[in-house]
């Protein structure tokens, strides 16, 4: 074989090699950060989001306050995010004071435990059709 032949094979084998680690270090990265409800509910304590959201996170305390309870995992992780990234990016960013106060030292892992809490809740949440 020659020489600048061998060398391709090697590189070949070093770039399955880097991607297999890749998937390795994904699904680990996964799995610590797989959602815990009850770490959720103990957040949402500490942080007292019923204080506005109501009790259960599904009585307002005003009529403009969003209900929570029962509301899709993925929606309220991303509603979350939006309100850390705030108005900085106006493309992804939601514009929110309260808000914005209430997730600013949450972390990544606790916004997701926060979304699969407040997803497992009871709600009165409808959706019309
Ligand atoms: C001081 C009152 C207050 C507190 C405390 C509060 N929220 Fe909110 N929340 C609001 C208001 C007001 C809105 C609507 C903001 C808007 O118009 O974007 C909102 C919106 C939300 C939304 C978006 C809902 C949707 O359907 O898009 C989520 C999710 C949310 N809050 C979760 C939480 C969580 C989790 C906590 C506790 C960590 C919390 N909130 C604490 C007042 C509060």
């Amino acid at each position: 074989m020659k020489p600048s032949k061998a060398l391709h094979i090697r590189f070949k084998a070093a770039g399955a090699a880097a991607a297999l680690i890749g998937m390795m270090a994904m699904a680990a990265f996964n799995v610590a950060h797989a959602a815990d409800a009850s770490n959720g509910k103990v957040l949402s304590e500490s942080h007292n989001c019923a204080a506005c959201h109501g009790p259960g996170l599904n009585k307002p305390v005003s009529s403009d306050y969003p209900k929570l309870a029962g509301q899709h995992a993925s929606y309220i992780y991303w509603a979350l995010r939006q309100y850390q990234i705030g108005n900085g990016n106006p493309n992804f960013g939601r514009n929110n004071a309260i808000m914005a106060a209430q997730v600013q030292n949450l972390s990544q892992s606790d916004l997701k435990d926060l979304a699969a809490y407040i997803e497992s809740l009871d709600g009165s949440l409808v959706l019309k059709k």
